[in-house]
C-alpha cells in the first residue's frame, strides 16, 4: 500500500499526539537503558503489562545492570521469574546477559540487526529496544499494530497469512516518524491496547474517527480480518432496488443462506462479477434503470460479499401490475417511511445511508 505523505503524516502525528495526551506511567518509558528496556519487552512478550509489572521490579532490583543477571545462576533467574510462563524466556534472557558480558565486553548490542541475533529477540522486540534506547527507524508490529493499521487503512489481508507480517512491517515503517520512532511505537502499542481495541473500540473518543476506513465503512468488528485456514467465500451480489413512487420491493431473506430473516432486495447472484444476467421484472418499460457506481463489500467470517445495486424506477401506472408481481414472487412493497422499521443487513442499511435514507 502506497500512502501520501501528508497521509501517514497526519495519521502519526495524530496518534503521537492522543499518546502525549493519555500517558501510562510505565517504569521502562522513563529510560534510555538497553538493558531495562530488553528486560521489559521479555518480560511483556505473552503477557499482559498488569501482570509482568511486579516481575520487571523484581528482576531491575535483584538485577540492576546487565551484569549482575550475568552473573546470577539459572536457577536464580528461574525461580524469580517463577508464575510468568513461557520459561524460555528467562533462560534465553539470562543466556544472553552471559553473553553480552562475557562476550561482548558488556556492551549492549546498539542496533536492530545487532540485536536481533540476541536469542529470543524477534523482530518485534529488536525494533522496541533499537527505537527506545537508540532513537532507530523500526516499526513494532503485533496484534494491535495489526489491528489498528488494518481498521484505519481498511487493509482486508488475512492477518494469519504468510504475507501479513512483511505488508504490515512495510507500511508501519512507511509511517513511521523518523524524528519520533519510540514516541510512535510507545503510542501504537498504548492505541491499540488501550482504545483501539479488539472488542468495544472508543471510537467515539478516537482522533481519528473522521479518516477511519474500518469506522467510516462500518467495519470496525469485521477487520482485522483473520482466517483460521476456513477457505473464504466469494460472492456477488446485484441488487435490484425496484421503486413505484414511495415504496419500493424488498425480499425477506429465507433459511439456508446468510441474513436468514432479514430484509432486503431482489437480487441476482453471479458467479463472477460480471453483469451478463438481470433480473426478470415483467413490467413493460420501466421508466429508468440507474445502476449506482459504487460497490460494496462486506466481510462475514467465511464469505466477502461484493453488491451493486441498481435502481429501476416504475411508472405509479404499474402498481397493480407490480403488486402482483411481488405477491408471486414472495416480495414485498414496503413505504419508505416504514423502511427504517425492517431488520436490514449492514450492507444494506450503508447502501441506504448513502442514499440519504
Ligand atoms: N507491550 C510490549 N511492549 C510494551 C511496552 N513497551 N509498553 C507497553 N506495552 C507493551
Amino acid at each position: 500500500m502506497e500512502l501520501k505523505t501528508t497521509e501517514y503524516q497526519a495519521f502519526s502525528h495524530q496518534i503521537i499526539t492522543w499518546y502525549k495526551e493519555n500517558p501510562r506511567e510505565l517504569p521502562w518509558r522513563g529510560t534510555l537503558d538497553p538493558y531495562k528496556i530488553w528486560l521489559s519487552e521479555i518480560i511483556l512478550q505473552q503477557t499482559r503489562v498488569a501482570q509482568g509489572l511486579p516481575y520487571y521490579y523484581a528482576f531491575v532490583e535483584t538485577y540492576p545492570t546487565v551484569k549482575d543477571l550475568a552473573l546470577a545462576t539459572e536457577e536464580e533467574v528461574l525461580r524469580l521469574w517463577q508464575g510468568l510462563g513461557y520459561y524460555s524466556r528467562a533462560r534465553n534472557l539470562h543466556a544472553c546477559a552471559k553473553s553480552i558480558w562475557f562476550e561482548m565486553n558488556g556492551e549492549f548490542p546498539k542496533t536492530y540487526d545487532e540485536l536481533l541475533k540476541l536469542k529470543g529477540v524477534g523482530s518485534y522486540t529488536a525494533s522496541a529496544i533499537a527505537s527506545f534506547a537508540y532513537g532507530e527507524v523500526k516499526a513494532v508490529v503485533d496484534g494491535n499494530v495489526f489491528r489498528v493499521l488494518a481498521r484505519y487503512f481498511g487493509i482486508e489481508t488475512d492477518i494469519a497469512s504468510s504475507k501479513a507480517k512483511k505488508e504490515f512491517e512495510s507500511l508501519a515503517n512507511q509511517i513511521i516518524p523518523p524524528d519520533q520512532p519510540g514516541e510512535f511505537n510507545q503510542a501504537m502499542m498504548d492505541f491499540g491496547a488501550r482504545l483501539c481495541t479488539p472488542k468495544n473500540p472508543g471510537c467515539e473518543f478516537c482522533p481519528l474517527n473522521k479518516s477511519c476506513f474500518a469506522l467510516t465503512h462500518t467495519m470496525v468488528s469485521d477487520l482485522p480480518l483473520k482466517i483460521n485456514k476456513v477457505k473464504i467465500r466469494e460472492r456477488h451480489f446485484h441488487y435490484y432496488v425496484i421503486k413505484c413512487g414511495e415504496k419500493s420491493v424488498w425480499k425477506r431473506r429465507t433459511a439456508g443462506d446468510i441474513w436468514e430473516g432479514l430484509f432486503d432486495f431482489p437480487q441476482i447472484e453471479t458467479l463472477a462479477d460480471q453483469t451478463s444476467q438481470s433480473l426478470h421484472i415483467p413490467l413493460k418499460n420501466p421508466e429508468r434503470i440507474h445502476a449506482h457506481p459504487k460497490k460494496y463489500r462486506h466481510i462475514l467470517s467465511h464469505q466477502r460479499l461484493n453488491a451493486v445495486f441498481s435502481e429501476v424506477e416504475i411508472n405509479e401506472e404499474n402498481l397493480d401490475k407490480l403488486e402482483e408481481w411481488c405477491e408471486n414472487e414472495g416480495f414485498m412493497l414496503v413505504a419508505e417511511d416504514k423502511i427504517e422499521y425492517l431488520a436490514k443487513p449492514k450492507l444494506i442499511v450503508n447502501f441506504l445511508n448513502d442514499q440519504g435514507i
